[in-house]
């Protein structure tokens, strides 16, 4: 099989069990890499509809529901559908980053490669703990968050680093703190398999944040531009993007890479 036209296909299947098991066929083939083929001067194709039309409803970012007591069933089940909705579109940036990006070094490519299995794993997880609840990934409606930030930052490596990988991830480390201790004021099962599943992904994502932090830096060097670009880059790819009014982690952020002076730069008052 071939790299970039394996990926841009598991990137376009909608077929979730057909897509993860895609995906584990191409992770088993390059551990023997004889099996695989590299084509790098094959045609990049842009962005296209986004795999998940098939699967969910799509519904402007106002209209999605939203979570109100995480005490109850329905109230976790928007919120899970939520998250599963952010790793699902995340399983097709990475892989969309590792097929379009073309004449980087080998690491890029297994970067990507491995992060867009982190979350497949994470996908599944989600899913997992919805159908213990008598949901499933689609049975709510989501929007195209990611999917048009992916889309805008189709063009330039650097943009791309910066908005999804650097910026979008990084906002979920700033959510973890809040989230882990609400599941952690509730005694039951299914909330501690929660709490589990979110720190499982809050371990991974500080890594493809610094792979984020990684290859921004590495895309600047390249363009010959300084890192203080990054908010310019962000607000590109996402339109309205306000820096400063919320709360950073800033150990969670600070492992992935970010310095001092960015992220003073990123709030309000300073560190
Ligand atoms: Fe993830
Ligand atoms: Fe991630």
């Amino acid at each position: 099989m071939e790299f970039f036209a394996t990926l841009e296909a598991i990137r376009d299947e909608s077929d979730i069990p057909v897509k993860l098991g895609r995906l584990r066929e191409l992770a088993t083939a390059l551990d023997s890499i004889a099996q695989v083929s590299f084509a790098p001067e094959t045609p990049v194709q842009p962005v296209g509809n986004p795999s998940f039309a098939k699967i969910c409803q799509i519904v402007h970012g106002s209209q999605v529901g939203k979570r109100r007591n995480l005490g109850t069933t329905e109230g976790r089940i928007i919120f899970l559908h939520a998250l599963a909705h952010i790793e699902y579109s995340a399983i097709d940036l990475a892989l969309d980053s590792a097929y379009r990006f073309r004449g980087l070094p080998p690491q890029f490519y297994e970067d990507w490669f491995t992060v867009a299995l982190d979350e497949a794993r994470h996908f599944a997880m989600l899913n997992g703990l919805l159908r213990k609840l008598g949901s499933y990934y689609g049975a709510l409606a989501v929007h195209t968050g990611i999917h048009d930030a992916m889309a805008r930052s189709a063009t330039s490596l650097r943009r791309r680093m910066a908005a999804t990988h650097r910026h979008l991830e990084a906002n979920g480390l700033d959510a973890h703190p809040e989230l882990a201790r609400k599941f952690a004021g509730f005694t039951d099962t299914a909330a501690s398999e929660i709490r589990q599943a979110l720190k499982i992904i809050f371990d991974d994502e500080i890594k493809h944040v610094a792979a984020g932090d990684f290859w921004f830096r590495y895309a600047c060097a390249l363009d010959g531009a300084s890192t203080d670009i990054f908010t310019e880059d962000v607000t590109q790819a996402i339109p309205g993007t306000k820096f400063g009014r919320k709360s950073l982690n800033i150990s969670a952020r600070k492992q992935a890479g970010f310095t001092d002076s960015e992220l003073a730069a990123l709030t309000d008052h300073g560190l």
